[in-house]
């Protein structure tokens, strides 16, 4: 087995070489305690340049080469991340903090979509239309869009790259990735892998960089690259597509959430506490679909409330490192003080705070259950990013439908019920991109994941997630006769 540290780099990945733009290094850290994991080569916009160029001379080639061929070399970078499972999950848990179980989830997550992918490329289907006069013939072909750039955040420091160029270069797009600087280990040992893989010079590159703002809109204004994809803030997503408007870049947004879990009358409320604790707490709250609102019918609040706190009791915070630890630390300092000042603003308005409800430490929160919230509380209108569950109480189909669309997000939901009318008549009357029906968690390649409303645009994953990095092109054939 791989020793993690033979898969620790500290320079970016640029043209086929390991490069850095300046000497100064960036310290890494470990959230769980503060510690350094190790330090980093910092990069800019000069570096960015040579990796968007290097990129745009590597699209053409690549673009020729069949689809199975992408697929080989797409189909080893799959292998090697899993035959280093252990290792990139070991550096993902000391730098992001997840548990090392749903750290090695995250491998095979992240890693199903390069096969995904690489098998999907194959089939990029066009089109033959009745011609529109007799002499003509008109067909359809998807040609790969350009050169992507992919910005991509600490909470899935791995899946949220692979979802995005897996695609990209499955169809013969070269790319250009910024990952979280919270995060980079995890993506420089991808680099490493897709290096060994045999991507060709310029076809895959990572850069490294403290300046994410510099880095995005450099990458929003250049000519050379054709689209862009991001998951994070919604006030992130949209200044970059302000800052797109002058080259009329394509955009995938993945960003906020405030995800209800709808809880109705007639639900198997054990299956249901199973479902919340999943989706609530992966990641210690820490991702665009867990759980910002649970919606519980009058009826089963108090049944929902007793067996959830319950369970949330038994759940077991450390280090992620550590055997049986479930809730890790959370990203930073910051973090923590914002999810405190969640619970302060829900007590102030009534909210009960039943389990929980303070910091353990600078790293820590502990896992917090609120009944009694109301809908003029922070967290019903922001997402919480933290192990907060705030228990909402509703009394009709109507009135639970209009409190779970009472926001500007449309990421994913979730609703448990007995009743097979009662999940498509709710489901359709959701404004969101996704509903789990009776079941927690909904992530998966196979699947369209992504949002509608302030929750950005594009679907990753999937049969449609290869439509973001193809354009269509029409050909006329004339003189047929
Ligand atoms: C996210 O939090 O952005 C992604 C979550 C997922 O893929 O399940």
């Amino acid at each position: 087995m791989t020793d993690y540290k033979n898969l620790l780099f500290d320079k970016s990945f640029v043209d086929g070489e390991w490069v850095a733009e300046f000497e100064e290094k960036l310290d890494v850290k470990n959230p769980a305690d503060g510690s350094s994991i190790g330090s980093i080569y910092n990069s800019g916009t000069g570096l960015l340049q040579n990796a968007i160029e290097a990129a745009h001379r590597a699209f053409v080639p690549w673009r020729e080469k069949t689809a199975k061929e992408r697929q080989a070399v797409l189909e080893k970078w799959f292998s090697l991340i899993i035959e280093n499972k252990e290792a990139i999950a070991t550096i993902m848990t000391l730098e992001c903090g997840k548990p090392l179980t749903e750290s090695r989830g995250e491998v095979d997550y992240g890693a199903s979509f390069i096969q995904w992918f690489a098998e999907e490329a194959k089939r990029v289907y066009g089109d033959v239309i009745p011609g529109f006069s007799a002499d003509r013939r008109v067909v359809v072909i998807r040609q790969p869009i350009g050169v992507v750039g992919a910005l991509t955040p600490w909470n899935f420091p791995l899946a949220m790259i692979t979802r995005k160029v897996a695609p990209a270069l499955a169809v013969g797009c070269p790319v250009v990735i910024r990952p979280s600087e919270e995060t980079p280990f995890t993506a420089l040992a991808l680099a490493k892998l897709a290096q060994e893989a045999g991507f060709p010079a310029g076809v895959f590159n990572l850069i490294v960089s403290d300046e994410p703002a510099a880095i995005g809109e450099f990458l929003c204004e250049s000519e050379l690259v054709s689209k862009i994809s991001f998951t994070g803030s919604t006030r992130v997503g949209q200044l970059l597509s302000a800052q797109s408007a002058s080259t009329l870049k394509t955009l995938s947004l993945e960003l906020g959430g405030n995800a209800p879990f709808l809880v109705f009358d007639d639900a198997d409320i054990d299956a249901a506490v199973k479902g919340a604790i999943a989706s609530k707490f992966r990641n210690a709250g820490q991702t665009c679909v867990c759980v910002n609102r649970f919606l519980v019918q009058d009826s089963v609040y108090d049944e929902f409330t007793r067996k959830f706190t319950e369970a949330v009791s038994q759940l077991k915070v450390g280090n992620g490192l550590d055997e049986g630890v479930q809730i890790g630390p959370l990203i930073n300092k910051k973090a923590i003080d914002k999810t405190k000042s969640f619970v302060e603003d829900a007590k102030e308005k009534g909210g009960k705070i039943i389990l929980g409800g303070e910091p353990i430490d600078d790293y820590f929160f502990q896992p917090t259950v609120i009944s009694e919230a109301t809908t003029d509380m922070k967290f019903a209108k922001e997402e919480i990013f933290g192990p907060i569950a705030p228990i909402f109480r509703f009394h009709t189909d109507e009135e639970g439908v209009q409190m779970a669309n009472d926001t500007i997000f449309g990421l994913a939901s979730y609703i448990y019920t007995g009743s097979v009318t009662r999940s498509w008549k709710i489901s359709e009357a959701l404004e969101y991109g996704m509903v789990g029906i009776n079941e927690g968690i909904i992530s998966t390649e196979v699947a369209p994941f992504g949002g509608v409303k302030y929750s950005g645009k594009g679907r990753e994953g999937s049969k449609y997630g290869i439509d973001d990095y193809t354009e269509l092109k029409y050909l006329c054939f004339g003189g047929v006769k």
